[in-house]
C-alpha cells in the first residue's frame, strides 16, 4: 500500500470517529435540505421545503444519500440509527478526501514541509471538525473545491488532465451555485495562461459544462417531474431578487469582523501573518475576493465561506513552517509547542460544539421516536422557530408532525406575515384559531422560553409537561425571535393528559 493511501486511510478513520462525534445541530439545512428530501426520494414521506416546491434545489445532492436509503430499505435494514448515520459517515469519506489533497496541494505548491503543518491545520481546525461531516451542500462544496484546487493547472506543474479540475468545479457549481464564486477568478486565470490555445481549453469548458448540467437536469427533470431550471431559480432568488435578506442581514463587515476570525479560531494568527507577509498570493487573492463577494450579499453565515477555510489552512501552514525556521527565541521543540497549541486552542471548542451547544433539538426527535414506538398515533406540533428540529428524516416514522412555516414572499404579497411571525405576535390567539376546528395534537414540542406565553393554552387543555432536554448555554438572539434573560435554554414537551 503506498503512503498515500495509508495516509487517506488514517484520515478517513479519523473523519470516521469525528462524524461519530458530533450529537448536536448547526443549522436547518442539514436536515432540510439533504436527509428529510433524501428520505422523500426512498421512503415517498418527509417534508419539502418551499425551495422544493418552487424548484430552487437540485436533487443531485440528496440523490447521494436517496440511493442507499433506497438499497437499505430493499434489504430492509432502514434502522433509524442507520439512517441518521449513514449520511454523516458519506461526508466523512469527502472530508477526508479533502484533507488527503489539500497535504497534496500544499505539497505541491510549497513542499512536503508545508504540507504537513497545513494537514495539521486542517486536522485541528475546530469548524471543519464541527462542519465537515454535516449533510450540508456547503461541507460538500468545501471538499469539492479543495481537490479541484489540487488539479488545478498550476504554471509549473503538470500540464495533462485540466478535465479532472474542470469537472469537480462543474460538480461543485451544480450542487451550490455559489461556488462559481471562489473559481471565477481561477478560471479567468486560467483562460488566460493558456490563451495561446483558448479555443481548445474553452471547447473543454463548453463539453464538460454541457455535460455535467446535463446529468444535473435529468436527475431534476425525474424527481420534479417536468423541466426546472434550478440554478436560474437559485441564483435569481438569493441575488437579484434579494429575498434571501428574509432569512437575516448582517452589516457588510460582518465576515471581516466576526466571520473569517470565528471560523479560522486560533489559526487566526498564523493566518494573519501569512497575508501581511504576503506569502502565496493566488490564495490570499482568491479569498479576498470571495470574502468581498460575499460581503455584498445580505444574508451572511458562517458557513458560506467554509469553502476557503482549507485554503485558509495552508497559508497558516505555510506560515508556521516558515516561522519554525527562522524563530529562536522558542524552547528546543519548536513544533511540539505549535502542534500543542493548535490542539490546546482547537479542541474544546470542537468537543464543546460538537457535543452540547444546540443538542435538544435532537435529543427531543429521539424522545419523540420512543414515544412513538409506544403510540403509533402520535401528532407532534412544534411551536419553534420554523425548522429548528430536523423531521420525518430523523424519526423514520410517518407519524404526523406539524411545524410553524416561515416561507419568504415569493408571491409579493402586501403586508406579508409568515406563520412564524403571526405566532409569536400572539401564541395563545394563534393557537386558539388553529385548533378552534381541528383536533388537538398528543404532544407539543417548545423552547422554555415560550412556555409561559402559552400557558394559558397548555393548563386550559390540561397538557403537562412530559420531558425537557438541555439545548444551548447561548439563547438565540433576536433573530431567531426568541430573545430571552434565561442563561440556559431548553427544550420542553408537553403531552396532552
Ligand atoms: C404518510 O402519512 C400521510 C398522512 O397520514 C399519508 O397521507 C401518506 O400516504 C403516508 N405515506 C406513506 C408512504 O406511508
Ligand atoms: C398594508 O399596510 C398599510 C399600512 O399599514 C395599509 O394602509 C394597507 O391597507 C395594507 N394593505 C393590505 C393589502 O392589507
Ligand atoms: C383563547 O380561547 C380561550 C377560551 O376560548 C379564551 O379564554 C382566551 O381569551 C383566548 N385567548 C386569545 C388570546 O384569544
Ligand atoms: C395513542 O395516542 C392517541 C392520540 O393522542 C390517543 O387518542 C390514544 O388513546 C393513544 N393510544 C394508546 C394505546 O395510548
Amino acid at each position: 500500500m503506498s503512503s498515500e493511501q495509508t495516509l487517506f486511510l488514517g484520515l478517513l478513520a479519523f473523519r470516521v470517529i469525528n462524524a461519530l462525534i458530533l450529537q448536536t445541530s448547526f443549522v436547518p439545512d442539514e436536515y432540510w435540505q439533504s436527509i428529510e428530501v433524501a428520505h422523500n426520494m426512498a421512503f415517498s414521506y418527509g417534508a419539502k421545503t418551499w425551495e422544493w416546491r418552487h424548484g430552487l434545489r437540485g436533487y443531485l445532492y440528496p440523490l447521494i444519500f436517496a440511493i442507499p436509503y433506497k438499497i437499505l430499505g430493499i434489504l430492509g435494514l432502514d434502522n433509524r440509527i442507520v439512517l441518521i448515520k449513514l449520511p454523516l459517515l458519506i461526508q466523512a469519506v469527502f472530508a477526508a478526501l479533502a484533507d488527503v489533497y489539500l497535504y497534496k496541494l500544499s505539497s505541491k505548491l510549497s513542499g512536503v514541509r508545508v504540507g504537513r503543518w497545513s494537514l495539521l491545520c486542517q486536522l485541528t481546525s475546530w469548524f471543519t471538525f464541527y462542519c465537515a461531516p454535516r449533510t450540508l451542500t456547503n461541507s460538500l462544496e468545501t471538499a469539492l473545491t479543495t481537490i479541484a484546487m489540487h488539479h488545478f493547472p498550476w504554471p509549473g506543474y503538470s500540464r495533462k488532465a485540466h478535465w479532472k479540475y474542470l469537472v469537480l468545479v462543474g460538480v461543485a457549481v451544480v450542487i451550490r451555485p455559489t461556488a462559481a464564486i471562489v473559481w471565477i477568478p481561477m478560471v479567468l486565470w486560467h483562460l488566460r495562461m493558456y490563451f495561446h490555445c483558448f479555443w481548445d481549453v474553452f471547447r473543454l469548458y463548453v463539453e464538460k459544462g454541457f455535460l455535467i448540467l446535463a446529468v444535473s437536469s435529468i436527475i431534476d427533470r425525474y424527481f420534479y417531474g417536468k423541466w426546472v431550471y434550478v440554478h436560474l431559480n437559485f441564483l435569481e432568488f438569493n441575488v437579484f431578487s434579494g429575498l434571501g435578506s428574509f432569512y437575516g442581514t448582517h452589516p457588510w463587515h460582518w465576515y471581516l469582523s466576526q466571520g473569517l476570525a470565528v471560523i479560522l479560531g486560533i489559526q487566526l494568527f498564523p493566518f494573519v501573518l501569512a497575508v501581511k507577509n504576503g506569502l502565496q498570493p493566488t490564495f490570499i487573492k482568491i479569498i479576498a475576493w470571495t470574502v468581498a463577494v460575499y460581503s455584498c450579499l445580505g444574508h451572511k453565515e458562517f458557513r458560506f465561506i467554509f469553502p476557503i477555510l482549507p485554503l485558509a489552512m495552508h497559508l497558516s501552514g505555510l506560515y508556521l513552517a516558515l516561522l519554525l525556521d527562522v524563530s529562536s527565541w522558542l524552547p528546543c521543540s519548536k513544533s511540539s509547542f505549535f502542534v500543542t497549541i493548535l490542539i490546546a486552542g482547537n479542541l474544546p471548542l470542537a468537543l464543546y460544539t460538537s457535543l452540547i451547544h444546540q443538542r435538544g433539538t435532537l435529543d427531543v426527535m429521539r424522545f419523540i421516536y420512543e414515544e412513538s414506538s409506544r403510540n403509533a398515533s402520535l401528532s407532534v406540533v412544534s411551536l419553534m422557530p420554523c425548522h429548528s428540529t430536523p423531521h420525518h428524516g430523523y424519526l423514520h416514522r410517518n407519524i404526523s408532525l406539524r411545524f410553524l412555516t416561515c416561507e419568504p414572499n415569493l408571491d409579493l404579497v402586501a403586508n406579508y406575515t409568515d406563520e412564524s411571525d403571526v405566532f409569536y405576535e400572539d401564541p395563545v390567539a394563534w393557537l386558539n384559531k388553529t385548533y378552534a376546528t381541528s383536533s388537538l395534537p398528543s404532544h407539543i414540542v417548545m423552547f422554555d422560553v415560550l412556555l409561559p406565553r402559552v400557558s394559558d393554552f397548555i393548563s386550559r387543555n390540561s397538557y403537562e409537561k412530559c420531558a425537557e432536554f438541555f439545548h444551548s448555554h447561548f439563547p438565540r438572539g433576536s433573530s431567531w425571535r426568541l430573545r430571552s434573560g434565561l442563561l440556559f435554554e431548553g427544550v420542553e414537551v408537553v403531552v396532552e393528559i
